[in-house]
């Protein structure tokens, strides 16, 4: 089983930490590794091979210098001139793992989640590498506590040996849906991992996105090593359609497969998630560096550069970087993305 680490998002939601230079994947949120490097080392026991990489040109030294740090062998650095969403970085990683004519089983991750529960994770990859043996596209369910738009939601058809078919996939549904799905208690949210032969992932992208695939191929004919990086043509690959694996692919397969993921996962999408994960004090807040905490509760609390102090307030995430303080509402975690929207319209 070969790993594809998907490193090219922007974690918008976790500014003003993460920044455009240095996104969430790159940063040490959840322990002292980066979360990339966790991506990896949790893997640590589980038979798993060299991993490829995908990520933004911008962030190639990033990458590479966070594997050195942990002495993590790779198995190709590839580098997107242009961010076009995880279905075309997910192609051009099987196009790569394929192109000597093997067509090992990948086991595609995303490089900013939170596994606490990692033999729980390694038995369910022994589990969904069997399936994706079989020919199916795995999906990793995880059962939902509330009705969160930002996930895909994943209906169980009938069982199989190791998992579940998948009788619905629906990316990012509305927020009524999302309540009915959670409700019937026949729904998982997908956990964005997946696993599939290499070839059984080209030939359903072939099925229902031919020109992403043929833009994909074309970017990647013309691989040009250059030391651990593989570049993908810029002029080819700006033309590719924008879309996510979730809805060029899982929307539409008849061969996906569900493994359920009971593993403590959380994929650290905004400060209130991180909280939720994070060991509290007696009061419920987590705080980090240098803060005074006085009748305060439930909240998170981030200092970088200098002293935080939080008085009388409950629920509140203050986070404090060199040129940034950003104070939100727990509840309201999620609109910090649109504070990064203005400040891209001002520059
Ligand atoms: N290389 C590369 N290129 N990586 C990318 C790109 C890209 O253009 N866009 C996103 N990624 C990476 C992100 O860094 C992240 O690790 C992963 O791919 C998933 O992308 P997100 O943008 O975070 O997806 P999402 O959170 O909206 O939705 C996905 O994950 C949910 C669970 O966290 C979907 O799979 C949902 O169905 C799922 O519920
Ligand atoms: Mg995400």
């Amino acid at each position: 089983m070969k790993p594809v680490v998907l490193a090219g998002g922007t974690g918008s939601r976790l500014w003003p930490k993460s920044r455009a230079a240095l996104p969430k994947q790159f940063l040490s949120l959840t322990s002292d590794n980066t979360m990339l490097q966790d991506t990896i080392v949790r893997l640590n026991g589980t038979k798993a091979q060299s991993p490829i990489f995908i990520c933004n040109d911008a962030h190639r030294f990033l990458v590479a210098e966070q594997l050195r740090q942990k002495d993590i062998h790779h198995g190709g650095i590839l580098l997107e001139p242009v961010g076009r969403n995880t279905a075309p970085a997910i192609a051009l990683a099987a196009l790569h793992a394929t192109m000597n004519g093997e067509d090992p089983v990948l086991l595609v991750l995303a490089a900013d989640h939170l596994i606490k529960d990692e033999p729980a994770f390694h038995a369910a990859i022994e589990k969904a590498e069997k399936l994706a043996e079989q020919g199916k596209l795995v999906t990793f369910g995880i059962v939902p506590d509330q009705p969160h738009t930002g996930y895909g939601y994943i209906k169980a058809g009938s069982g199989l040996a190791d998992g579940f078919e998948v009788a619905e996939f629906v990316e990012k549904p509305a927020l009524e849906t999302a309540k009915g799905y959670v409700d019937s208690g026949d729904y998982y949210w997908n956990s964005g991992m997946f696993m599939f032969k290499a070839s059984r992932y080209l030939e359903e992208l072939e099925k229902y996105s031919p020109e992403m695939l043929d833009v994909c191929k074309r970017a990647i004919d013309t691989e040009t090593p250059d030391l651990d990086f593989i570049r993908v043509d810029h002029d080819i690959f700006a033309t590719c359609p924008d879309d996510s694996i979730d809805y060029a692919v899982m929307e539409k397969t008849d061969s996906a497969a569900m493994v359920p993921l009971d593993a403590q996962w959380s994929d650290v999408g905004s400060w209130t998630s991180l909280w939720e994960t994070a060991e509290k004090d007696e009061n419920g807040n987590v705080s980090v560096g240098d803060t005074i905490l006085e009748n305060t509760k439930n909240s998170y609390v981030n200092a970088e550069q200098r002293l935080v102090s939080v008085i009388g307030l409950e629920d509140v995430i203050v986070v404090e970087t060199k040129d940034a303080v950003m104070v939100a509402h727990k509840d309201d975690a999620q609109s910090i993305k649109n504070v990064v929207n203005k400040l891209k319209a001002e520059k």
